[in-house]
């Protein structure tokens, strides 16, 4: 069955967006009509344009409970009646409350009661709102009955009101359209089409409609309308209600609900605000709250705990002041009495750490307060050895290389695409690692091969196809490890394209595939055809989509995620989901150690908190937030793009200027084809591509400026305008949407850019010929003759363990260089000189310029003519590893010498 992803973002994006804007214009309609009438001048135009809007608004309001029927039938009986103050006044409160307050509007009930609504019962918080949603036909008595049941409740905490609707169709559009809807209650039957066909969903429709006819009575559409629900809001609680009478056994409803009831039970109120509240309840916060209000004589460490050295202090009072009371009151060391222990969770660490786990679809979440930097070195050296292989991106983040430097395994440096024009790398294709491991494979050295470490989505929104990369893969080494460094991606898990994306979504997708008995047909099949390929021909396997032996394979899948990065986590919150068939068996215990290797014995229970609320958040509301984070990424990039000022100087790149064509099958070239995304060929792009580009992530060309990417960053962004921007390159700077970002911030990243831009244009309007020759001249700095971005060489043969594989012993080369005797200083032309003049010249150090902020060297790393030439044309001032004073730091002749001696010769 094909998934309805793209169909259904259209759906999103575009009735979402067109009911908000709909009322907007009526309510500017009936203010006029209001004016209008006052004046005496004709209003019937108008009136008629509200009444079509009106009739617009019809089918899409019964997607949400507010405002409800009886609130619209007023409306349009105040217009039928030319009523036109009371229109706009209540057309006005409508508005308002659907902005403010949203489904939680309906609380208040019809419009009198509204119009009396006072701003306390406008605070959001207590009672926490959500909408149920029922999808079933049954005759009116008994949906009064079941809608009695449900009715609207008011607890303390929560409170939610029943949306109904009586097909299949109805259900999935409201559970796409409204974000608020938390959980869905469903009859066992019902129709497949709306009585008003949207016509959003129609081939999909069509498609369970052939299903059905030619299996009748298999598909039960309560069951599969929840099996489409869980791909797309995996988060949603989901209940079935089903008489007796129609209970299949065979049908695995166990794995797509929550629960099942046989008939109308009493139990499913509380079942519902039990769902919603387990979702809510964030137990490590919690506690510390509580902890926090508790009166604590503290004799242990920590004397700014209860803020004691601090409130009364003459010198730093003006901490209390800016961080207030109650952080003082959260810090605490204590591991008991309630609290828990990073280092060794039983109790509500341990609880927390589960519910992410079930958020994000993982088998074991652990959290970690040090960074993805930390989460890095804890999963490489959990699962290698000194002297196992590591298959890695040389432009992965530093944590991976220093982790390897620590762990002792041998990385195997893989080359991503370059993308020259830009002077970024993209991300490695599967062609690149297959080779790899073929090559791994013909000097016998595939069971020294433990892990493949890649970073997804790279920091310019790469994403790979962890699916397709890791199927290939397994079938050449069916039980290597993966780490997909996911520090951009935490967000993903709760959108419905970028889901398919991620790893642990893609972990369990294989696991089911791998255990399935249509995968082994499959896999006959394709042994088959393999056995009459010639298995010592590369192109056997280059040429061909793998497929791994599912007697052999084995998933085993982690991802580190800064939950800082894309979600409400303070600074250094971080996750490691993990899906590994072997956990318990081959990787639990050197995960603990690694734990405590790396892990502090003070973690601040503050990131802990916070990890806790960002998973409460993004269950919660995350589905919503994220929509509104694509739109807003979306329209910036439809912004720049038809403006006429703006374009004329800025550009976003586009899916095809960053991913070349091979590995975009679904021929995804761009996200705004003048103003109107293609969602359909968007989700295609998501579900197939070897790459895709995350829209959230924009890369802001802006060559055509004069200015390079570090001085637009630094003088005009942040001095000028105080825009923070993360990353720069020679001519591009990176904008990146998350939840944080707003529409208001949006319209001011665009003015500003107008403004920017229209200076730039000011400037060379009034320039002397001179003047613009510079510009001319900075403009081809910044788009030709840009220096070339060079691949990782290779280790020296003294570091390499292989002569015929190119991993190579980095450890030893960086602790080679503690021995000062070891190394002397190379001036970098000298350098370049001497490498073209036949010298081996060896990197003792990392060498990291900042941009681009990969390595181009490692310990033991030979120097390419490449590489210094990169080098010597970088225009960065910040180069970790490297003192342009001092020159390169190279091993000396000797060194090298005594360590090959040492080490025996490579053979
Ligand atoms: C790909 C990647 N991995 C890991 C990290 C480190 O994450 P953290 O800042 O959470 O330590 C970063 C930081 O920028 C990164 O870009």
């Amino acid at each position: 069955m094909t998934t309805p992803q793209g169909e259904l973002l259209n759906a999103i994006t575009n009735p979402a967006r067109v009911r908000m804007d709909t009322w907007m214009r009526v309510q500017r309609a009936t203010d006029r009509l209001r004016l209008l009438q006052k004046s005496g001048a004709d209003t019937s135009e108008l009136a008629a344009q509200v009444a079509e809007d009106f009739e617009n608004l019809g089918p899409l309001e019964k997607y949400w409970v507010f405002p409800d029927s009886g609130i619209f039938a007023r409306l349009k009986e105040q217009l039928d009646h030319s009523d036109f103050d009371l229109l706009a006044n209540s057309v006005r409160l409508v508005v308002r409350n659907l902005r403010e307050q949203g489904e939680r509007a309906s609380l208040f009930g019809d419009l009198d009661e509204l119009a009396k609504v006072s701003v306390d019962d406008l605070l959001p918080g207590k009672p926490h709102y959500f909408t149920v949603l029922l999808v079933d036909d049954i005759p009116g008595e008994e949906m009064e009955a079941l809608s009695k049941a449900l009715r609207l409740v008011q607890e303390d905490d929560l409170a939610y009101q029943v949306l109904v609707v009586d097909s299949f169709e109805d259900g999935l559009i409201a559970a796409l359209f409204n974000e608020e809807i938390q959980a869905c209650v469903m009859g066992h039957d019902f129709p497949l089409w709306s009585e008003e066909p949207s016509n959003l969903l129609t081939s999909l429709l069509e498609e369970y409609q052939e299903i059905e006819e030619n299996e009748p009575g298999i598909v039960h559409r309560g069951p599969a309308l929840a099996e489409v629900l869980r791909e797309l809001r995996p988060h949603l609680n989901m209940y079935l209600i089903t008489g007796r009478s129609t209970t299949d056994p065979g049908e695995s409803t166990y794995r797509i609900f929550d629960r099942v009831f046989i008939d109308l039970d009493t139990e499913l109120h509380m079942t519902i605000l039990q769902g919603v509240r387990d979702r809510f309840e964030t137990p490590f916060f919690d506690a510390l709250r509580a902890y926090a209000e508790e009166p604590i004589g503290n004799f242990h460490a920590l004397p700014i705990a209860r803020g004691n050295s601090v409130f009364n202090s003459r010198w730093i009072e003006d901490m209390a002041e800016f961080y207030g009371p109650e952080i003082f009151m959260a810090e605490t060391s204590s591991t008991t009495g309630g609290m828990d222990s990073l280092l060794a969770p039983t109790g509500i660490i341990k609880e927390a750490q589960d519910k992410a786990a079930r958020a994000w679809g993982s088998e074991h979440t652990f959290f970690s307060t040090g960074g993805t930097s930390t989460s890095n070195k804890i999963v490489v050296q959990a699962l290698t050895r000194p002297g196992d292989i590591v298959l890695i991106d040389r432009n992965c983040h530093k944590s991976h290389h220093y982790g390897l430097v620590l762990g002792g395994a041998h990385p195997l440096y893989l080359d991503a695409y370059p993308l020259q024009p830009y002077a970024i790398f993209g991300a490695v294709p599967l062609r690149t690692i297959k080779q790899q491991l073929l090559r791994l494979k013909k000097a016998g050295r595939l069971d020294k091969v433990k892990m493949l470490l890649l970073t997804n989505c790279t920091f310019d929104g790469i994403t790979y196809n962890p699916r397709l990369v890791m199927e290939e893969v397994l079938a050449i080494k069916p039980d290597i490890c993966f780490l997909w460094d996911e520090a951009w991606y935490a967000f993903a898990n709760f959108t419905p394209t970028f889901r398919v994306r991620t790893a642990m979504y893609s972990a369990k997708a294989l696991t089911e595939r791998y255990s399935s008995d249509a995968y082994r047909d499959e896999y006959t099949a394709y042994r088959e055809k393999m056995d009459k390929l010639d298995p010592e021909d590369d192109s056997t396997w280059l040429d061909n989509r793998l497929m791994p032996d599912p007697d052999l394979v084995r998933v085993r899948v982690y991802s580190t995620q800064s939950t800082h990065k894309s979600l409400s986590s303070l600074r250094q919150g971080s996750m490691m989901h993990i899906h590994d068939q072997d956990f318990s068996r081959l990787a639990e215990d050197s995960f603990h150690e690694a734990i405590n290797t790396h892990t502090s014995t003070s973690p601040n229970y503050q990131i802990i908190a916070s990890l806790d609320l960002a998973r409460r958040q993004a269950d919660l509301e995350g589905y919503g937030l994220l929509n509104d984070v694509y739109q807003i990424a979306l329209t910036l990039r439809e912004q720049v793009e038809v403006d006429p000022l703006l374009s004329k100087y800025f550009r976003v790149l586009t899916p095809g200027e960053l991913i070349p064509p091979e590995f975009r099958e679904s021929g995804l070239d761009s996200y705004t084809e003048r103003g109107s995304t293609d969602l359909e060929l968007f989700v295609e792009s998501c579900e197939k591509d070897e790459f895709a580009l995350d829209p959230t992530r924009l890369t802001l060309y802006l060559a055509e400026t004069g200015y390079n990417g570090n001085e637009f960053k630094v003088d005009v962004l942040m001095d000028k305008y105080g825009i923070q921007v993360n990353k720069t390159s020679i001519n591009s700077v990176l904008l990146i949407t998350t939840i944080g970002v707003n529409w208001s911030s949006l319209a001011y990243l665009l003015d500003v850019l107008r403004k920017i831009a229209e200076e730039v244009e000011r400037k060379q309007e009034g320039a002397g010929s001179a003047e613009l020759a510079i510009h001319k001249k900075k403009v081809e700095a910044l788009t030709s003759d840009l220096p070339e971005l060079p691949a990782f060489s290779h280790f020296h043969p003294v570091f390499r363990p292989h002569p015929d594989t190119p991993e190579g012993d980095m450890r030893s080369a960086y602790f080679l260089n503690y021995d000062e005797e070891n190394r002397e200083y190379v001036m970098l032309d000298e350098a370049l000189e001497q490498v073209r003049g036949g010298r081996e010249l060896v990197s003792t150090t990392f060498v990291v310029p900042y941009p681009p902020g990969f390595p181009v060297l490692v310990p033991g790393q030979v120097m390419s003519p490449e590489i210094l030439e990169f080098m010597q044309k970088l225009d960065v001032t910040e180069v970790h590893g490297y003192r342009p004073e001092l020159g390169l730091s190279v091993f000396t002749k000797k060194a090298l010498e005594e360590w090959g001696m040492r080490a025996g010769p490579a053979t």
